[in-house]
């Protein structure tokens, strides 16, 4: 399996046995993404929040591949209303892809406000997921979230993702030091940080995160991506 990163916290995810999935598609208007949205061509898109850095080209990308959007009821109705295929769900719910890989929304702290609108729609809640694979293996998109306790009880605890990408930014997420607990509370064997550095709001060292993470968890170990590259494991 290998996991793609465009920048910001847009991220493909490609399965064992292939399948493709995308999350939060902010590509066309990503400052830091040199991957044009034409060559995308996923199977199923999640996305965490109405946010237009999130949202990004979902619309776009589900029209040219004919990819299911899977979001909150709220923003999966909207999709639905422009033509095309979305599943909406909500916080605790599971949603199976195929027999072998699933979905599952996760609490997150932030809003959801579908800002790319004219008058603002409501998104429904900020959302996180968990990704199983058809091996079994759990990655998990924090998406826009703060520090939340549920991390440790409910995502580390229980869903036990192997790996994990977090917001690291600051202003709008946790910064590096919440991440890095967020990370110790997660316990999973590979964090990778996302939201940071696309704009000057959100200028952060990575490298620094990564520190933090080694001083406070044991196992767990820090993969920075940059834009355009990709994290492969078996
Ligand atoms: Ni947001
Ligand atoms: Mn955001």
């Amino acid at each position: 399996m290998k996991i793609e990163y465009f920048g910001h916290s847009a991220f493909q995810i490609t399965s064992e046995e292939g399948m493709k999935i995308l999350i939060d598609p902010f590509i066309s208007g990503n400052p830091v993404c040199t991957t044009a949205v034409e060559t995308m061509n996923p199977d199923v898109i999640l996305v965490t929040h109405g946010h237009v850095d999130h949202f990004g080209d979902a619309l776009e990308i589900a029209n040219n591949s004919g990819a299911t959007v899977i979001a909150t009821h709220e923003i999966a109705t909207f999709v639905q209303k422009q033509g095309l295929n979305a599943i909406g769900m909500n916080i605790g719910g599971t949603v199976s892809i195929n027999e072998l890989v699933s979905v599952t929304m996760t609490d997150a702290r932030h809003s959801s406000g579908m800002d790319f609108l004219e008058d603002m729609e409501e998104g429904g809640v900020a959302t996180g997921f968990v990704v199983t694979l058809e091996s079994g293996k759990k990655i998990y998109h924090a998406g826009d979230t703060g520090l939340f306790g549920d991390m440790k009880m409910v995502i580390g605890d229980i869903y036990q993702p192997d790996i994990s990408l977090l917001p690291i930014g600051d202003k709008f997420t946790m910064g590096i030091e919440d991440a890095a607990i967020a990370a110790s509370w997660l316990q999973s064997r590979i964090v990778i940080p996302m939201h940071y550095n696309t704009f000057e709001a959100i200028e952060q060292d990575a490298n620094l995160f990564a520190k933090f993470v080694e001083d406070e968890s044991i196992g767990t170990f820090t993969v920075i991506l940059q834009p355009g590259e990709e994290y492969e494991e078996e």
